[in-house]
């Protein structure tokens, strides 16, 4: 597609290569299998041109057993593919379109896949095939553009209808997206105190109002790690304070604090807790209700996500978790570590046109 075009790129195959399908072993046994395959083909050419037919015959096994050994490690990575396998959302990963895409969930999806998406919705039990649960690792496995797919016309011979007639294409990535942030969010509650190597599918996009300045998180993110406090009411004043007076020192250590009441009305978090708490945020409902997707109903009152500059969980810790929450040391210790994890290149949920 010719950069700046701004149409999709429609894919002519039934089939796409996906690499991360396949084990790391099994890719490199494709690599050396191809590069020997190549060079039994140039054997066999040079072979034949000198009309050494013994060695050429050599060569032609050499060229079924490398070919053979190639295709079958090669295999698991040909996975189906659509027309919109490699189309990009429309509509940005961020607190608008997943606060638009969880009304149109409930309204359309609910009744099969569940409340929750777990795939426990009223109609399920009646179905031949049982509804996917939308909140697993394997959602991420899919490219957005094959749910595209899936949730325009339909999957399983028509057990899942297409939504194409029903919803524009704006509202599909909305509901995409909102699929893809509830599952996140699922997926983030498995982090621990301990940084980890392997984390969860990004947070979202938002954006907030904090020491009177409008910021959004992927701004924020372009200076270093953040550290993301997700709260209700009693606010933790303790907490607080504590984080009020070492503020400074995990800004040096370039961690931001950006705290969110989940419960509170905008106003009110204003002259409340942000005048006690200068990093508690202004945020808009579409943002407090993304953001309580990621936080568990059975925190204690606090969750504290340390996000890598991917928007990535990389530490979380609970008011009532096992650790409780990060005293001083682990904080600023842990926000070097983060700071120094490299991030992979731009995740396809995070970019849009
Ligand atoms: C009539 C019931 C029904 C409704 C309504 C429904 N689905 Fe499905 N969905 C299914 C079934 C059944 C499957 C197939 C599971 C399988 O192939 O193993 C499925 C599969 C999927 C998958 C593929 C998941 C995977 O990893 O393989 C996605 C994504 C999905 N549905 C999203 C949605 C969304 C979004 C909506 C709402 C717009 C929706 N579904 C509405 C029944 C339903």
């Amino acid at each position: 597609m010719p950069p700046g075009l701004h149409t999709e790129p429609g894919w002519p195959f039934p089939v796409r290569l996906d690499f991360n399908e396949i084990v790391a072993g099994a890719q490199t046994l494709f690599v050396v299998a191809a590069l020997l395959f190549v060079l039994c083909l140039a054997a066999c050419a040079i072979t034949g041109e000198k009309k050494r037919y013994r060695a050429m015959a050599v060569s032609i096994a050499g060229l079924v057993l490398f070919g053979t050994i190639g295709w079958m490690a090669l295999r698991p990575a040909i996975v189906d593919a659509y027309p919109t396998s490699f189309y990009v959302p429309t509509q940005p990963y961020a607190a608008p379109s997943i606060a638009r895409g969880a009304p149109l969930y409930a309204a359309n999806c609910a009744a099969c896949h569940g409340v929750d998406g777990r795939g426990d919705g009223v109609l399920a039990s009646r179905l031949p095939i049982r509804p996917a649960d939308l909140t697993e690792t394997h959602i991420f496995a899919h490219s957005v553009g094959d749910i595209f797919w899936w949730v325009s016309n339909g999957r399983a011979n028509g057990v899942m209808p297409g939504f194409a007639d029903k919803l524009t294409p704006d509202q599909r990535w909305d509901l995409i997206n909102f699929v893809l942030a509830r599952a996140a969010g699922s997926l983030t509650r498995a982090t621990g105190s301990q940084v980890t190597t392997a984390a969860a599918p990004p947070l979202p996009d938002f954006a907030f109002e904090q020491h009177r300045a409008q910021n959004t998180l992927s701004q924020t993110l372009k200076t270093g790690p953040v550290l993301l406090i997700l709260f209700a009411p009693p606010a933790h004043q303790a907490r607080f304070e504590q984080l009020a007076t070492l503020e400074p020192r995990l800004g040096a250590a370039g961690l931001r604090i950006i705290a969110v009441d989940l419960a509170q009305p905008t106003k009110i978090t204003a002259v409340g807790a942000a005048s006690a708490a200068p990093f508690v945020a202004n945020v808009s409902d579409d943002v407090r209700a993304t953001l309580a997707l990621f936080r568990s109903a059975t925190d204690g009152g606090e969750t504290e996500l340390m996000l890598d500059r991917g928007a990535s969980v990389r530490v979380r810790w609970t008011t009532n978790g096992a650790d409780g929450l990060a005293d001083a040391a682990t904080l600023l210790s842990d926000a070097v570590r983060v700071a120094s994890i490299p991030v992979a290149a731009a995740n396809h949920a995070g970019h849009a046109h």
